[in-house]
């Protein structure tokens, strides 16, 4: 049975850090594979997760790049207004990296998701669905249609060749 697309009221929000949901998982003996794992969101996800001990694999397609890793310097945040002299947001909306990539490091790892998959999140925490003319934040009706899942699915099968249910 599908999971409903509901918060769980996991205790963590939109300005948590990767780091801290991680607090107290301890990652040792996991395989983590971080697509991106070396600039912006991904390399503080690689951070994270080696930090609580997981052996993190980043695959790079440009190794030049991995090597550099993107940033942006504090002076420069501080400059464009992004953050306050102790480094916190001050644009509404505005995430940090580590905060950027919070839900995704929760997604992964948080024993509070356990059993239940397939579903959107946000802010770490399961998404709400959107409300009538939302522009921002929620899920769309459109990506939760079984309807158009399977027809996503059908089209993918199509371009790749390969179907993973289709024996199933
Ligand atoms: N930054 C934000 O404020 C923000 C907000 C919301 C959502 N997001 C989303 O979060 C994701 C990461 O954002 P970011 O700011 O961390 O971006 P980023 O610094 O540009 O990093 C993207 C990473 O993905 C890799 N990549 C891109 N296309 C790839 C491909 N086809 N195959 C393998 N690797 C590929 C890039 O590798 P190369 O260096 O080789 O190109 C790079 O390492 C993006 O999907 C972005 O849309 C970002």
């Amino acid at each position: 049975m599908a999971t409903p697309q509901h918060r769980i009221g996991s205790g963590f929000g939109a300005q948590s850090t990767a780091e801290e949901v991680l607090h107290g998982i301890d990652l040792t003996g996991k395989l983590a594979i971080v697509t991106g794992g070396y600039s912006g969101i991904g390399l503080e996800t690689t951070r994270a997760l080696a930090g609580a001990d997981a052996h993190v694999v980043v695959p790079a397609r440009r190794r030049a790049a991995a090597q550099l890793g993107r940033h942006v310097p504090r002076e420069e945040m501080l400059a464009a207004g992004w953050i306050d002299e102790d480094g916190n947001p001050v644009t509404a909306g505005f995430k940090t990296p580590g905060q950027g990539a919070a839900t995704q490091v929760w997604a992964a790892t948080s024993p509070q998701l356990a059993g239940m998959g397939g579903v959107y999140c946000e802010d770490c925490d399961i998404a709400e669905p959107a409300g009538e003319g939302e522009l921002t934040g929620g899920v769309r009706a459109y990506a939760t249609d079984p309807g158009q899942a399977a027809r996503l699915w059908k089209l993918s099968a199509e371009l790749t060749g390969v179907d993973a249910f289709a024996s199933v």
